[in-house]
């Protein structure tokens, strides 16, 4: 399974921070937003990964990610010219995928819960050797803000739609999509939204119909962030600020979680710290290095 990244778009909403940034270069805490979305992919056990983005932007990732070798990974890049939509974005990536199933991720999407790492494994093994789709629910209290899936108990879907005004149910689908390669012909399909963009929820329509879409709901005890407006972005950085003084561990750190992987050893992991060191962040990665059975 290749992993996807969408890292592109204007950020319009975060005006006038991201006139001159990218959001995803800008920090939740501790770390540039773009790192907890990887993480993700990481934490599915995904080695190869393509992040999409403006042409623009292109070397501000490469500097964040290189050619992925430090972290034991393969990351390529792929440009999307317009921000087009996330139907188009994940086209982009099409030739990178080579025929296999993929894992898309929004490049603003923070996710955080217990066991996540097996159901991310659970969703990546069924899409593998069944086929399908598999999305993920979020309760949340503006539904209209973001794209609507209504399931039964057995998780079948039954109408998902795409920032609707009278939305069908409560549950938020979030950024995090396993799909198999079929994927790719079905955002071919795609007819621009009213707002003018390629869909991501109309790539899901067409996993509907074909009776081969699954959600699994991310119940109490998680926490999703859509960090694309002032208020979300502030909300996941303090969320995240608490967890990790009480936990002592980070969320979304690369370098760990390559680490514990057994993708990197712990030479690698210390040469990564170093020029870190004057940091809370190299600091950690060093106290990671010195525990004794980390994997
Ligand atoms: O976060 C979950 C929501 O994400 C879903 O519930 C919606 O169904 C889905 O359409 C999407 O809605 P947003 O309005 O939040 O998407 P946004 O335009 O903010 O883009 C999401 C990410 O994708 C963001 O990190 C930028 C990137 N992006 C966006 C566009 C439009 C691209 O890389 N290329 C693009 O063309």
């Amino acid at each position: 399974m290749v992993g996807v990244l969408l890292g592109g778009g204007t950020g319009s909403r975060l005006y006038p921070v991201t006139f001159a940034v990218n959001k995803h270069f800008i920090p939740i805490y501790n770390k540039p937003m773009v790192y907890y979305s990887f993480s993700i992919l990481m934490l599915a056990g995904i080695r190869e990964v393509v992040i999409v983005c403006s042409p623009g932007d292109l070397d501000g990732y490469r500097k964040l990610f290189g050619d992925g070798s430090k972290l034991g990974m393969k990351v390529e890049y792929a440009v999307q010219e317009e921000p087009k939509g996330l139907a188009d974005g994940l086209l982009k990536a099409e030739e990178f995928a080579r025929g296999e199933p993929v894992c898309l991720v929004l490049g603003d999407n923070v996710f955080y819960g217990h066991e996540l790492q097996e159901l991310l494994r659970e969703a990546r093994k069924k899409v593998e050797t069944e086929g399908g789709a598999v999305i993920f629910a979020y309760h949340v209290k503006d539904p209209e803000m973001f794209g609507v899936v209504e399931f039964d108990e057995e998780g079948n879907v039954v109408s998902i739609e795409e920032k609707p005004k009278n939305p069908k149910s409560s549950y938020a689908v979030t950024g995090l999509y396993f799909y198999d390669n079929t994927c790719f012909e079905k955002a071919k399909r795609v007819k621009p939204s009213d707002r003018g963009e390629l869909e991501i929820t109309s790539v899901n329509e067409e996993y509907l119909k074909e009776g081969s879409l699954k959600v699994k709901p991310l119940r109490r005890g998680f926490a999703w962030f859509d960090a694309g407006t002032h208020d979300s972005f502030l909300k996941a950085g303090e969320f995240i600020a608490t967890i990790e003084k009480r936990t002592g561990y980070m969320i979304g750190c690369i370098e760990e979680i390559a680490y514990r992987n057994g993708w990197i050893d712990r030479e690698q992991l210390i040469k990564l710290a170093e020029p870190l060191r004057k940091t809370d962040y190299g600091r950690y990665l060093l106290t990671i290095a010195e525990e004794e059975g980390a994997f």
